[in-house]
């Protein structure tokens, strides 16, 4: 079977095909950095202007590249939350007007399982599973005893991972959003501010990163009303190094409480190359499947919601037209 998927719940318009679980036949993202870039992060009302420009010519682009034509098409899914309510907008009118004209089924898809399924596209997942969902808007540890079913057992209690990657790049002066060039920084700085490492004794599987977030920006004020210039690759190194310490002691602390057989790790943060070495070791000498999706793939794309919404659909899931964005969806 062929699934249309869409995604647009932030600042990437996306259109994929998939054929059943895993075969992704087109993958069409238009990315929107470059319009929110001068106002230092995601403006909502460009965002969903953007949206409605760009969904078209995906939609068209994501058939075209399939090979496929349209009336092969078994069921359209989209993402209807979490995220910007009308950039979610955009997505959930066209999936739901595609669907109607073309006598389709309507799956909806959350945001969190498409990162998570995005592991699905590279391997096939072995059950039980832990997931650490790194984004610009999530950071969270879900724990998955079977396809399609959702514990979370850990979340920020403040920031996400991904957002004070973007605020501490932003007082840094780096272009947004900054988490890579922080991750490619960090390579030739050493983590000499020793910056805190927010909850990480405490049983909890919960995160906290705007008292790093705070200290981070205390250092660089400090620096600058003593006239002095800090190093930007020290800064980065230090940074990343707290940030990347305490994901992965509260991973295996989740590890511990929940023997898995897989570990996946997803969203945007799970690019960092920094996170992806340090978890490789860290869990080593475990019998576990590490998943790191392809780079390409952590970001937001369609191909990741049309690996969510396969599962769904044949667990019987689907929504009728009265469907509408959620912004505040939970998994
Ligand atoms: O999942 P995503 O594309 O969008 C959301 O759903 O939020 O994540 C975007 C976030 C941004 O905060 C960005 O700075 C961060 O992912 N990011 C990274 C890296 N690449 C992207 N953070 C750290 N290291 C990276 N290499
Ligand atoms: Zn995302």
């Amino acid at each position: 079977m062929y699934i249309l998927a869409i995604e647009t719940s932030c600042d990437e318009t996306s259109v994929a095909v998939l054929e059943n679980a895993a075969d992704l036949k087109s993958n069409v993202i238009a990315s929107q950095i470059k319009s929110h870039q001068r106002f230092g992060g995601i403006v909502p009302e460009v965002a969903s202007r953007h949206h409605v420009e760009q969904i078209t010519i995906c939609f068209e682009e994501a058939i075209k590249q399939s090979g496929i034509s349209v009336n092969e098409i078994s069921a359209v899914a989209v993402t209807y939350g979490p995220g910007l309510v009308g950039a979610l907008l955009v997505g959930v009118a066209a999936a739901k007007a595609f669907a109607w004209a073309n006598n389709l089924s309507l799956i909806p898809v959350n945001h969190m399982s498409g990162h998570i399924y995005a592991a699905r596209l590279v391997e096939e997942l072995t059950f039980p599973l832990i997931a650490l969902l790194v984004s610009g808007g999530h950071t969270e540890l879900v724990y998955m005893s079977e396809d399609g079913s959702y514990e979370l057992i850990g979340e920020t209690r403040d920031d996400a991972a991904g957002e004070a990657y973007d605020k501490v790049g932003r007082v840094m002066g780096l272009s947004y959003p900054s988490g890579k060039e922080i991750d490619e920084l960090s390579v030739e700085g050493s983590d000499i501010f020793n910056f805190p490492r927010a909850m990480i004794k405490e049983e909890n599987l919960d995160f906290s990163f705007s008292g790093l977030k705070s200290a981070f920006i205390n250092t660089v004020h400090n620096a600058e009303q003593r006239g002095e210039e800090l190093s930007i690759a020290d800064l980065s190194a230090s940074f990343q190094a707290a940030v990347i310490e305490v994901l992965v002691a509260k991973t295996l602390k989740a590890l511990k409480l929940y023997p898995v057989k897989t570990l996946i790790v997803a969203g945007g943060v799970a690019a960092n190359q920094g996170l992806r070495q340090a978890l490789k070791q860290a869990t080593a000498d475990m019998d576990i499947k590490l998943i790191f999706p392809p780079v390409k793939l952590c970001g937001d794309n369609a191909g990741m919601i049309a690996a969510a919404a396969y599962v769904a659909y044949s667990k019987g899931v689907s929504a009728d037209l009265s469907l509408n964005a959620v912004p505040n969806l939970e998994l």
